[in-house]
């Protein structure tokens, strides 16, 4: 497996350019499946995960081609089966989000369940739920969602739990339902916006979307269309927490104003000063050692548990003690341990951790473990002294496009070992 080694103590500087988001590329590509007719999603980022889903759709028979720049072409018009296989839906959660688009155009699909995920059990109950409500059939066997289905019925959807992929299954199978479907308690993440934005191209009605309350118009077919996916506001708030923890200045380009408003005010409660351009973020941190800053994680547009490890390696080397609680899943402080050997004070107490700041990081071998948890080890080490080697990146390069790459272009010191 691929290790990063990373020699820290080294202010970053410099700019770095955002790549499309990849929660909002996952349930975009899922999309094409409700048209039989091409479309053109843009500026997709190169990740593990968007390579797992074209190999889902081109499974079932979805023509796929890469076309220039970060473009993909989707075409679904020739989908000669609807399975989505137990060894990708494993290595990929977001698998899920084609059971929507298959039951409401094929009228039939045998998604494997994903199982849990080292952050936690991850059902999905309230997709199931949500598509029973609207007509389907749907029997859970052998591992997998068996789903049969008439056309659609619009239906009333009540979410007991702000469930972001639940949002977006549920909104894509309503646009090809018969009649009304409102959602309720939805999701009101940026990405679940970006979605709904890429339906309405379709020619689908869905309204609401960024409020709790969604109403989709079904209609009798989709169509088509070509569209540009949102910049990544999680890979945007990771690389201005790298400027902060190093006491640097580092200036994002690409960058979509106005989704991570919750990040960027702790930022500036950590002491960071930020300037804004048309498209893009700068942070400075003046050479200045971090301000502790506490977090409770919740829902859009609350603080992000996906910014959740980031911050927690930040407050490892802030200037006095933060609590930090983790209210959306319940096993997501794996990357407490690993900080620990890199000198951290922590002390986690169910979804509670109680993180001490300590003048210094020291470099170690450490482990990562699921996605964000790699984000926040890479920025302990940024900030260590000596150096560090994170084993296991695959977890990174699920969702950070050329990371190396990009923090070499802020000046930090960092090569990749292939295994
Ligand atoms: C999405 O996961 C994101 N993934 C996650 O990002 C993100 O952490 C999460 O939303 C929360 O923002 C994608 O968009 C591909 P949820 P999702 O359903 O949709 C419970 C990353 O790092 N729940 O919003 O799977 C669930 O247990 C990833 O990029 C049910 O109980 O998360 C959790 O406690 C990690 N039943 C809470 O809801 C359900 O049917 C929120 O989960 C569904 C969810």
């Amino acid at each position: 497996m691929d290790r990063l080694v990373i020699t820290g103590c080294k202010p970053l500087e410099g700019e770095a350019r955002v790549s499309g988001a990849k929660n909002a590329t996952l349930p975009i590509l899922a999309a094409c499946l409700l048209t039989d007719e091409s479309c053109l999603v843009r500026n997709v980022p190169h990740l593990h995960d968007v390579t797992t889903s074209i190999a889902l759709l081109s499974g079932m028979g979805v023509r796929v081609t890469l076309s220039d720049g970060m473009g993909v072409e989707v075409d679904a018009s020739a989908v000669d089966n609807v399975h989505a296989p137990y060894d990708l839906v494993k290595t990929m959660r977001a698998s899920i989000l084609v059971l929507g688009p298959l039951v409401a155009r094929f009228g039939e699909a045998e998604v494997s369940l994903p199982g849990g995920c080292a952050i936690g059990s991850r059902p999905v109950n309230l997709h199931i739920d949500g598509l029973t409500a609207m007509g389907a059939d749907i029997r859970v066997e052998n591992g997998y969602i068996r789903a049969r289905a008439g056309r659609l019925k619009g239906a009333r959807i009540v979410l007991e739990t702000v469930t972001v992929t639940g949002t977006e299954n549920l909104m894509m199978a309503a646009t090809l339902a018969e009649g009304t479907t409102v959602i309720e308690n939805a999701a009101r993440e940026p990405e679940v916006v970006d979605l709904a934005h890429f339906l309405n191209r379709m020619g689908a009605r869905v309204q609401g979307a960024g409020s709790d309350t969604l109403v989709i118009e079904g209609a009798k077919r989709l169509h088509g269309t070509d569209y540009e996916v949102m910049p990544d506001r999680i890979e945007t708030g990771t690389y201005l927490v790298a400027g902060a923890i190093t006491g640097g200045r580092v200036t994002l380009k690409n960058v979509r104003h106005g989704t991570l408003d919750a990040v960027l005010a702790k930022l500036e409660e950590a002491g960071a000063g930020l300037a804004y351009g048309e498209h893009s973020i700068t942070l400075d941190m003046r050479g200045r050692r971090p301000r502790a800053v506490d977090i409770r994680t919740a829902p859009y547009p609350a603080f992000p548990t996906d910014m959740q490890a980031q911050f927690m390696a930040l407050n490892t080397v802030a200037e006095g003690a933060s609590t930090m609680i983790e209210t959306v899943f319940e096993n997501r402080y794996m990357h407490v341990q690993e900080l620990e050997r890199m000198g951290a004070d922590i002390r986690v107490q169910g979804n509670v951790a109680v993180v001490r700041g300590v003048e210094r990081l020291t470099g170690a071998p450490v482990m990562a473990t699921d996605l964000r948890a790699s984000a926040g080890l890479v920025l302990g080490a940024l900030v260590a002294e000596g150096e560090t080697e994170v084993d296991r990146i695959y977890h990174i390069d699920r969702g950070y496009e050329c990371i190396e790459e990009k923090l070499g272009q802020l000046g930090a010191r960092i090569r990749r070992i292939p295994e």
